[in-house]
């Protein structure tokens, strides 16, 4: 939820010269004891904030990597992605927040956000590791008015939005393991896990919550349980950078909203493929379709507009993977 605080942070960060104590009290309709007293807050929370009488506030530097309610808010953009915000120094995990938040009515977009997780879950009834100061651990909720069958494609359009965030941020070469772990240099460095909820009688979605947890400030391997140090990383640990996890957030909600609006028109992957194939790990190389009713191998072709892998096997018939059922590797490794 946007506060005098985050709308005021808002307010200076997006200008670049002195903005007047009246200008803020105009643009927030709010006291000018309330904007003394948010910018001294600010100041306390080490803010620098530069105030020259009658020319106004500047802020001159934000202290790094808070991550807090109004970082976040005051780097939103969008419409409906995060605009209801919620965000836990420490929760369980933000999947079940969410779902209890939409159950009491939360609007489309809501986000849930924290900092640590005590019960963080991954897909599979695995869990996902969470501890606090490194990483992004958020949940949003969607309520669509199609039909079930539509559903997973969400995970493909998070999976595209976090991938071309962490690029626009970074610049790190983030490849999608179809459908929706983000690899970088053959390493994981984000997990998707997209529950839906249905109404009474079955036959509609009443909203779908999609948690996401990407690996942020991680310093090395070390910082990760054991059983997953090979195969996970951080985008510190491949860039050498420290990234400011509230403008990450940001950017992430920001694509999400977009490339949501640009699914909704046809309800088909159709207008994103070609982006998402762009970012598509192993696409014409050989990969191994773990199938419970039989493992096979082929080469994986792209994926179809609504979202399923297109693999050929070497018989040369063509199999649509579907999203849920089955895992897909490539011949060696993790990716
Ligand atoms: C996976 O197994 O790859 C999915 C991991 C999903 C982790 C995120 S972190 C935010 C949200 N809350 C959770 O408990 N899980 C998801």
């Amino acid at each position: 939820m946007k506060t005098d605080r985050s709308d005021i942070l808002a307010c200076l960060r997006n200008s670049a010269d002195y903005v007047s104590g009246q200008q803020l009290c105009d643009r927030l309709g709010v006291s000018r004891t309330a904007v003394w007293k948010v910018i001294n807050q600010l100041k306390e929370e080490g803010y620098r904030i530069e105030s020259v009488p009658s020319r106004g506030y500047r802020l001159v530097e934000s202290p790094a990597d808070v991550y807090s309610e109004s970082e976040i808010a005051s780097r939103l953009h969008t419409k409906w992605a995060g605009q209801r915000l919620v965000f836990y120094e420490s929760t369980g995990s933000t999947n079940p927040d969410a779902k209890r938040l939409a159950e009491e009515g939360a609007p489309h977009g809501t986000t849930v956000a924290a900092d640590r997780q005590t019960a963080g879950r991954g897909r599979r009834g695995r869990s996902w590791e969470s501890p606090a100061g490194s990483s992004v651990y958020f949940t949003i909720v969607v309520r669509p008015s199609f039909a079930p069958d539509k559903a997973s494609m969400i995970t493909l359009v998070m999976a595209l939005s976090v991938a071309e965030a962490i690029h626009g941020m970074t610049g790190l070469d983030a490849g999608i393991k179809w459908p929706n772990d983000i690899v970088v240099n053959g390493k994981k460095v984000v997990g998707i896990l997209t529950e839906m909820s249905m109404t009474p009688e079955m036959n509609e979605i009443q909203f779908l919550v999609a948690g996401v947890g990407v690996n942020v400030n991680q310093e090395s391997a070390e910082a990760f349980p054991e059983e997953i140090r090979k195969t996970a990383t951080s985008l510190k640990i491949e860039s050498g950078q420290r990234f400011d996890r509230a403008e990450l957030l940001a950017q992430i909600l920001s694509r999400f909203e977009n490339n949501y609006e640009t699914f909704e028109e046809t309800l088909t992957l159709n207008a994103l493929k070609e982006r998402y194939e762009a970012r598509l790990i192993g696409k014409g190389a050989a990969v191994r379709v773990l199938d419970p009713a039989g493992e096979y191998t082929g080469i994986s072709r792209g994926i179809t507009g609504t979202g399923e892998l297109i693999v050929e096997k070497e018989t040369g018939e063509t199999v649509l993977v579907y999203a849920g059922e089955v895992s897909v590797r490539g011949l060696y490794g993790y990716v």
